[in-house]
Formats: structure tokens, sequence, C-alpha cells
């Protein structure tokens, strides 16, 4: 397993005085992919200076093989600052520490135009990479894209035009930025979650259905970090973290790991004030959870992550609960530092009586054409006719997002975290920042947000074909207040 160039995680240097794992670059192979975890190369950091990470991103066509009866042709992301990169599904990953500055020049070697976006990044609105803040990157075309790692958390990038068919294709990548507490663990590795929809003979299927726009494309082939069956090695007793993103168009991961509980410990926006202890976790489109698990059993045994199903609506069936990978325990950890007390940083959003609220209402319409699509609606129009949100950088206020319809959506927000108040009027269980949240089907569900950076920032339902469908809107924030 410990091949040249390969590391075991378990070689990761730890700090001497706490236990602590050194993060960076940890549970990834220099080059290429690891071995043990699958998860994407660290993308090559071309500038020297220890607060800049700058990367040369390029989008291109590729092959990647998900079944071993044939490849299957993507369009991806590849690493442009490391000679002779291929693209990989998912892309490879960004890391920076909290406050770094974080270039990215972008090259698009498709055959269409494209956009960089940020996922849940407090970017400045021109780095934004929407069709509100920029032209499409045209074939051949360069843009560079730059920001500040404001907040530590797991963060993911993708493209804003077309997203259905983009993200779908294999275009979508990590973003991890380390920071906040030290928490000592065995290992900390970071989850792409995907489905794809494939032909027996290996390519993506091009035979698009009408359940497939309804619900967003649901995939045959669960995918971890691009790849089946996903098998990994750790010891009885160990403590590693883990980070999940669900870049999926419209699947829903509830997962399990049966005889264990996953701890609780980041959302969207990076360390929650209060980690909790649950048996299952829900991660919508487009949502980040960060967990800890603790490894319970004897060596030689098998623990198991499985993806169980979960009712969106829509009479969807259960196809039953699906193995997403294996972990191998062998041996015995040795006992880590205990958990800080100190965990993330919530201070409430002051609301009253007299903060404005932002009305919106989801639905869907069936279309009136005989081969026509359904639309996806906000406040009964779809993108681009619905009517900007206009209000000050500075002002904090109340959204009340209402879904009309007989089926979940997990709505976003881009460029800022907002605090769930309440869902179907009651208080939600745990508290943290999100940026993308579930609003189960006919059901209200209300949060407070502190808008913070002017210019034009997109919300969209994340349910890719919705959003590309009308589900999507902009608010636009004017200058703070003098
Ligand atoms: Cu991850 Cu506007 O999207
Ligand atoms: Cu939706």
């Amino acid at each position: 397993m410990a091949s040249a160039g390969h590391r075991p995680y378990w070689s990761c240097r730890r700090s001497a005085t706490t236990g602590a794992l050194l993060i960076a670059g940890c549970g990834t192979a220099p080059a290429g992919e690891s071995a043990t975890t699958g998860e994407p190369a660290t993308a090559t950091d071309l500038d020297p200076a220890p607060n800049v990470v700058e990367v040369n991103l390029v989008a291109m066509r590729g092959r990647v093989r998900y079944l071993a009866a044939g490849e299957a042709d993507v369009w991806g992301y590849s690493d442009g600052g490391r000679a002779g990169a291929s693209v990989s599904v998912p892309g490879p990953t960004i890391r920076a520490k909290q406050g770094d500055r974080v270039v990215v020049r972008f090259d698009n070697r498709l055959d269409e135009g494209t956009t960089v976006h940020w996922h849940g990044l407090r970017v400045p609105n021109l780095s934004d990479g929407t069709p509100s803040t920029q032209k499409e990157v045209a074939p051949g075309e360069r843009f560079t894209y730059e920001f500040v790692a404001e907040d530590a958390g797991t963060f993911w990038y993708h493209p804003h035009v077309r997203a259905d068919i983009q993200v779908e294709r294999g275009l979508y990548g990590m973003l991890i930025v380390a920071g906040g507490s030290q928490i000592a663990v065995d290992a900390d590795r970071a989850f792409v979650l995907d489905d794809v929809k494939l032909d027996a003979s290996g390519p993506l299927s091009d035979k698009t259905e009408a359940l497939d726009i309804m619900l967003g494309r649901q995939g045959n082939v669960l995918l971890v970090n691009g790849r089946r069956e996903t098998r990994l090695a750790s010891k009885v007793g160990a403590r590693e973290r883990w980070r999940f993103v669900n870049s999926a168009n419209g699947r829903y991961f509830n997962l399990r790991m049966p005889g264990h509980r996953f701890k609780v410990i980041a959302w969207d926006g990076g360390l929650v004030p209060a980690p909790y202890d649950t048996e299952t976790l829900l991660i919508s489109p487009g949502e980040r959870y960060e967990v800890l698990v603790t490894f319970l059993g004897r060596s030689g045994d098998t623990v198991m992550l499985e993806n169980l199903h979960y009712d969106r609506g829509h009479d969807v069936p259960d196809p039953g609960p699906k193995t997403l990978l294996q972990v191998r325990l062998q041996d015995a950890a040795t006992p880590l530092a205990a958990l800080l007390a100190v965990w993330g940083d919530m201070p409430a959003i002051a609301t009253t009586a007299s903060t404005p609220t932002r009305q919106i209402v989801l639905t869907e319409k069936e279309s009136t054409a005989p081969e026509g699509e359904p639309a996806f609606l906000i406040n009964g129009r779809a993108f681009p006719l619905v009517p900007p949100i206009e209000a000050r950088a500075d002002a904090i206020e109340i959204w009340s997002v209402k879904n009309d319809s007989e089926m979940d959506h997990p709505f976003h927000l881009h460029g800022m975290f907002f605090q769930v108040l309440d869902v179907g009027g009651r208080p939600p269980a745990h508290a943290g920042w999100k940026d993308t949240v579930n609003v189960p089907q006919q059901q209200t569900l209300r949060f407070a947000v502190r808008y913070g950076t002017p210019g034009r920032w997109m919300y969209h339902c994340h349910i890719l074909e919705h959003a590309e469908r009308g589900m999507m809107g902009e608010l636009v924030l004017s200058e703070k207040s003098p």
C-alpha cells in the first residue's frame, strides 16, 4: 500500500506538542491521487509566498473509468501547474489557510462557455463566477479569480453556466481552508459525494427522462471522490475528521455508519458552536458537513459508510441501503489528546419585530406544451424574470422561504452565510452558519442574514435542473449606508 509516492495516512506529521495532525497536504499523495483514499490531488501552488495560493485551473475534456466495462467521456478540471496533469473527477483540491490570498488563473479549453463559482466563499463580487458578475469565459479564453480565504471550512467550486450539464459531466472540485480550533485527529479526509447515470458499457448516459428534470438527474452509480466502492484503512479507536460535499445535481445523501455515530463539528460556514452526535446525516445538494468518526470494533473488522433512502417527494422508491465506502480496521490507534471545548463562534444575528422580511415562494409548474419541460419558479416567475431583491450591504434581513411544491428544494445564497431561525415554525435542533439549506416540501423556512459585500449575488435551488429552469434570483446589494 505504501508504495513510492503514496503515503499511508498514519505517516502524516503530527505536532509534537498537541499531537494534532498538521493538515497541509495530509491524506493526499504529493502527485496523482492517494492510493488509500482516492482523494483528488492537491492543486499545485505556484506562488512560493506563504500566504498566497496561486493555482492554474484548466477546464477540458477527459476520460474516466467509472465501470470496468469501459471509459466515460467527461468534462473536468486539471491542474495546469503540474506538467502532464490530466482531468480528474473531482478536480484538484485547492488548499489554503484562513487569511491566504487565493489566485486562480482559469483556462477554458472546453468547446463552450463556462465560469467558475466558489461555492460558500465570501469573495469579492467580481470573482463570484456567475452570469451576474462576468461574461462567460469563452472557449480558449482565460479569467483570473482572486479572493481572500476569509473563513476556515470545506467549500467547493463548479461552473455557473448550464450547470446541470457541466457539473454532471464532471466539472467540480473541493476548496479546503484550514484554520480555526485545532482538533486532534488521526486523519483528515475529504469526500465529494456524487452520482452518475451510466450506460452499461461505461459512458455517461445521454438520455434525459422527465424524472431527471423533475428531481434533478439521479444517477445509477454512487461515487465518493469520483469512484465506486472506496476502501480505506484505519485503526480501532482512531478518530478521523471527514469532510463531506454533496456535488450531485439532485441526489440527497443520507449517511449512516452502522454501529457508529457521527459527531457533527462543522456546517457550510465552518465549525458549529456546539458539536452534536447523530446516527444519520442528511446532506442535500450543495451542502457541506464535517464530522468526527471514532472507529469501534476489533482489528480485522470492516466498517461501512452507507447511503439510506430519503423521501424528498414525488414518491421515489426506496432502493435500500447502498454502500459508499468501507473502512478496514487493523490494530489499535494510540489515544489522542482530548477534544477541545472551544468550537465555532456564532453570535446570533440580532433580529427584531421590525427586521424586514423577504418573501420567497418556490413552486413548480408542468409544461403546457406537449414536449415542453416543467418550470421551477420563484414568486411565480422564472429567472431571469424574477425581480431582483435590492438592499443595503450592511442590512440585516429575514428571508422567509416557502416551499409550495411536492418536493424538497435545497436553497443556496451566494457570498454570505445565514442562520436558520425556524423550519415549519419550529427552531432548528442545532445551530451553525449555512449557505445552502434544505427547505422541505410544503414547509416554510426562515433565516436571518447580515449582508456583507456589495454586488449582485445569486440565490437559487441547488438542484441544478431547477436552477437552470427558473428557480433562481438575484440579490443586489448597494454600498453600505453612510
Ligand atoms: Cu453551488 Cu450558485 O451554486
Ligand atoms: Cu429545486
